[in-house]
């Protein structure tokens, strides 16, 4: 037999072998990734001859939070998962939910970052009181002694998509560091434990389109959601697993309202709309 061969994020074997490698493999955690609010695990995994790396993050390590019932980040994460496939966008790395060493949790691919690192790019703090051609503002940031800089995003259509999908499924928390660029061009978005809460909670930095119409493919997305998400269709019924009843609900509730509104939505206004740190 050959050694193990290394797989690319989107390599030869698809994204459904690599769901079959995550659910299936063998786990060895190979190390803790020290930044994490909550306990994220570097793991090797290994089925059938073909072996990629993954984050595992145990259900027991969830950090609890009073907004979010306890014990449910890991399913939040697959739920992102299930809806970024649904959009055919693929902006969440393969995220499955299965048994692993310190017990059930979410195990999700390794995306290797291009060299410049997360959100290389995608992010700048600028002294100008306008973005330039190529950028969106998101807002104005107190950067000490008294000065403020513009703080914006790449008008990118990556970063547009995961817009949409962010305020599908309610993100809570969209920072810079769960940008993930990869080498071959593709953008990865990452970190979905604190969403599809039942309240609007959407955080993000990605505000740039507010209020701007959506792009047609969107609006084609959205149909073709609300469609897949109608009551007994496969999608309804693996998100039901997921999700409460009522956040299933209000998941359709916000697809129903991005269709008849037709645009990136505004902030609330009564949650604090932008996360800080925002990397
Ligand atoms: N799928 C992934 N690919 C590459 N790096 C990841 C992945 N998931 C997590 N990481 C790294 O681990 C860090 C912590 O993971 P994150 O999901 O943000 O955990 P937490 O819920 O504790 O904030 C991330 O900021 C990122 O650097
Ligand atoms: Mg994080």
């Amino acid at each position: 037999m050959s050694a193990p061969e290394r797989i690319p994020p989107r390599g030869v074997t698809g994204p459904d072998g690599l769901l079959t490698v995550l659910a299936k493999g063998s786990l060895t955690v190979r190390g803790r990734v020290r930044e994490a609010s909550n306990a994220v695990l570097y793991c090797g995994i290994e089925h059938d001859g073909v072996s990629a790396s993954c984050v595992y993050k145990p259900v027991a390590g969830e950090r609890p939070l009073w907004d979010f019932p306890d014990g449910t980040l890991a399913r939040r994460e697959v739920a992102a998962y299930e809806i970024s496939e649904a959009t055919g966008w693929g902006l969440v790395p393969p995220t499955v939910l299965r048994d692993g060493p310190y017990g059930e949790g979410m195990c999700q691919l390794w995306i290797e970052t291009a060299p410049e690192g997360p959100d290389a790019g995608l992010l700048a703090l600028v002294e100008d009181e306008e973005p330039a051609e190529g950028w969106k503002a998101i807002a104005y940031a107190e950067v000490g002694e008294g000065r403020t800089a513009l703080l914006v995003h790449a008008d990118d259509p990556r970063l547009r998509r995961l817009a949409v999908l962010d305020a599908v499924i309610n993100n809570a928390d969209r920072k810079g560091g769960h940008l993930l660029p990869a080498p071959d061009g593709q953008l990865y978005g990452i970190d979905h434990g604190v969403t599809f809460n039942a309240d609007d909670k959407l955080r993000t930095l990605l505000w740039g389109w507010a209020g701007e119409p959506l792009t047609a493919e969107a609006v084609e997305v959205l149909a073709r959601l609300a469609a897949e998400l109608a009551p007994g269709r496969p999608l309804a019924t693996r998100m039901a697993e997921l999700i409460t009843a009522a956040e299933l609900e209000a998941l359709r509730g916000r697809v129903a309202a991005l269709r008849e509104t037709g645009r990136h939505p505004e902030p609330s206004g009564d949650w604090p709309a932008i996360p800080w740190p925002p990397v």
